[in-house]
């Protein structure tokens, strides 16, 4: 008999409950910004989407709610729509998400089902824009769940701070993008397929706070050379002089309230044009996302990709990377030295998520599946490609070859870079 899959949904929805906890109905009911849903749309959105794929899809069932088919499509309802639309309030979407997860569980789909696999995921990539939401809510009386608390932060490599500028080349090399069809991905990660990369240097580490206050100082966000055109109009519509969630007095606003800047850590919530001005300002730029993740998996002497910087274990088995402990802030930089990738760049998955010069399309050979909204309605529509998830990412969802993706003015993202150079 094949092995339920109940425990990778049941362990998604423990993380989703556990996040809402605290925050008061009217918080959950209502838009906190144009950006984001309100809380309790991505309730109801998780289980409409797992009543579509695992009840009708995979089980032949009819939908449990067809009435919510249109309330819950994320496609046709802009985010900054939602908060217009009928969805249920707070008790209704609980119930729906337990029938939902009633009949699913009924159905007993197996472990290696990939519609279980998306589904599962889709609740875990839910629970990270749910944070995004709380941090731009900056809600007083909500604070991350014990259960999930910070992990302790590691005591950085040989107590040296490191900076986001310090280099490592890489060699021109022949490498294969994407991902095959041995485990499961989405379809905007296959199929695999070789690029030739020209020889490059990328950082060792992440962007960090410090190297991002001494851009502040140096006058980086006055001083429009650094700029793109379409960047430099966007900060001056903003009129940003620092990144979203940077406080006065060096001091920022975390998931777990403000805290001083820690100079070590990578910045965040950062957008794209931000991290363009910062690599121009020094001879730099951001990484290709081929270039990105050869860096993260590849050893080009050996001609071996790796499944994760630091080998082949997942990262739940990698005491050193435990990005599914959900730390609701990124490490300090160079903390966790055993993580290293083959060419020797740290936190390159679950510190922060990464921009880079890529424009988000198809690979080449792409195929829909199982869904054209999931990707394939993004293409070309002018979205930027981010890598290695977040703090906030769930080690199910942030592998090596995982794409995201989103305008390059958005800010509320946990974003930041990691900068590059041709040689
Ligand atoms: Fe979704």
């Amino acid at each position: 008999m094949a092995v339920l899959e109940h425990t990778r949904l049941d362990d998604a929805r423990a993380q989703t409950l556990a996040l809402i906890e605290g925050v008061g109905e009217a918080d959950l009911e209502r838009v906190h910004s144009p950006l984001m849903s309100p809380l309790v749309w991505d309730l109801g959105h998780i289980a409409a989407f797992e009543d579509l794929w695992l009840a009708h899809r995979l089980g032949g069932l009819p939908l449990l709610r067809p009435d919510l088919a249109d309330v819950y499509d994320a496609f046709e309802t802009p985010r900054s729509q939602r908060g217009d639309l009928p969805y249920l309030r707070l008790t209704q979407a609980l119930r729906y998400m337990e029938a939902v997860r009633g009949r699913v569980a009924a159905l007993a789909p197996s472990a290696d089902e990939p519609l279980a696999e998306l589904v599962a995921r889709h609740e875990r990539q839910h629970a990270e824009t749910m944070l995004q939401t709380l941090a731009l809510a900056g809600l007083r009386e909500w604070s991350p769940p014990t259960s999930l608390a910070p992990s302790p932060a590691g005591d950085g490599e040989n107590g040296r701070p490191s900076s986001g500028l310090e280099l490592i080349e890489l060699p021109a090399m022949s490498f294969p993008l994407g991902t095959g069809e041995a485990a499961f991905a989405y379809d905007n990660e296959k199929p695999e397929h070789q690029v030739e990369l020209e020889c490059f240097a990328i950082g060792r580490v992440a962007v960090t706070n410090r190297d991002w206050l001494a851009f502040i100082e140096d006058g980086g966000y006055r001083q429009s050379q650094w700029w793109s055109p379409q960047g430099w109009e966007w900060r001056r519509a903003e009129d940003a002089e620092r990144p979203l969630a940077w406080l006065d007095g060096n001091r920022e606003r975390h998931l777990a309230g403000v805290v001083e800047l820690d100079l070590d850590s990578p910045v965040i919530h950062i957008c794209c044009h931000e991290a363009e001005a910062f690599a121009r300002r020094h001879g730099l730029r951001l990484p290709s996302e081929a270039e990105w993740e050869a860096a993260a998996t590849f050893d080009p002497v050996e001609g071996v990709k790796r499944a994760w910087p630091w080998g082949d274990q997942s990262p739940t088995a990698h005491e050193a990377n435990l990005i599914e402990s959900a730390r609701y802030a990124p490490l300090p930089s160079a903390s966790l030295p055993a993580g290293a990738s083959p060419c020797g760049a740290l936190g390159m998955i679950g510190d922060t998520w990464e921009w880079t010069a890529s424009e988000f399309g198809p690979y080449p050979g792409f195929r829909a599946h199982p869904y054209r909204e999931y990707s394939e309605v993004f293409f070309g529509g002018g979205y930027r490609v981010l890598r290695g998830g977040s703090f906030a990412t769930s080690a199910l969802v942030a592998t090596p070859s995982f794409r995201n993706w989103d305008f390059p003015s958005r800010r509320q993202i946990f974003a930041g870079l990691r900068v590059a150079s041709s040689r």
